[in-house]
């Protein structure tokens, strides 16, 4: 199918988590706007439908690869890929990631090393991977995943946070030290987002409910002005609006997507 818009189109996208969730339609989303796109997830089971859906969505070429992003290895491979295929990586999108919700003490040191590797290793290996090759050409678009509950610190996030809150350090510091070489390097921070996972939630004797070990989903809604979970492509529209040619002044913001639930 021919993309929506023109936007992104010769711009090549490098696309982290897009194994489910969110990741899928950020990926979508870059496809409607017209950008090759690398999906990449250390889960690789659902990839070559996700990269069917990805055509469908307008994307004039979607390649993917399984690598384990937390390691170093896994994000110069993933960079790799698209340069050895393409020439170039103009986009990068850090949505690999995920929670382990439950209250701080009851983390185990397993749980709390994941935690760090699922949303900050991954963002740092693919980051540090990405940029030599951003740098030589003067251009670059990085948008990293974080999530709204660094701000507003709701029950059982504490360590989820420490790595989303060390994804937001990364962001302005990046932005300001690359400022002048033509890479931005911004946050979409979502809130609650209407995942099967999350979705799965309002139901207490579930997998999901149990597993976060979170208070009841319901209370959380109570917080939120617009009274609703926000849809994927809601998210995944911010993340493109990031790497517009005409939007290359934002740089180094945290844009929360959130449905009001903490303003400003
Ligand atoms: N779901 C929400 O409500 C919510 C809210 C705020 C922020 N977020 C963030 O948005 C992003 C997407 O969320 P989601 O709900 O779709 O998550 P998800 O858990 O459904 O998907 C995350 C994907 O990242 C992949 N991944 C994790 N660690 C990896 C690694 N080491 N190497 C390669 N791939 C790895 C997983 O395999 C998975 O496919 C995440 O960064 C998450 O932290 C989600």
């Amino acid at each position: 199918m021919k993309p929506l818009t023109t936007r992104l189109s010769d711009r090549v996208a490098v696309i982290t988590g897009t194994a489910r969730g969110l990741g899928v339609a950020i990926a979508e989303q870059f496809a409607s706007d017209g950008a090759r796109i690398l999906l990449v997830d250390r889960d690789d089971a659902s990839l070559p439908e996700v990269a069917d859906k990805v055509r469908a969505a307008g994307a004039p070429e979607v390649l993917w690869t399984r690598q384990d992003l937390s390691q170093e290895e896994g994000g110069q491979a993933a960079i790799d890929v698209a340069l050895r295929e393409w020439g170039k990586v103009d986009i990068l999108v850090n949505n690999a990631g995920g929670g382990i919700i439950r209250p701080f003490l009851e983390h185990t040191r397993d749980t709390l090393v994941e935690t760090l590797n699922r949303n900050l290793w991954t963002t740092i290996w693919c980051i540090r991977a990405a940029l030599p090759s951003m740098l030589e050409r003067g251009y670059g678009r990085i948008v990293n995943v974080s999530a709204d509950s660094v701000h507003t610190g709701i029950w059982s996030h504490a360590g989820y946070n420490a790595a989303k809150g060390g994804v937001n350090g990364l962001t302005t510091g990046l932005a300001f030290e690359f400022a002048k070489r033509g890479i931005t390097v911004n946050c979409v921070s979502p809130g609650g987002i209407a995942t099967p996972e999350l979705l799965d939630m309002f139901n207490p004797d579930s997998a999901v409910y149990q597993k976060h070990q979170m208070i009841d989903i319901n209370k959380a809604l109570e917080l939120i002005p617009n009274g609703r979970l926000t849809e994927l492509d809601e998210v995944a529209a911010v993340a493109a609006f990031l790497t517009y040619d005409n939007t290359k002044a934002i740089n180094g913001q945290i844009y929360s997507v959130n449905g009001g639930q903490w303003m400003l």
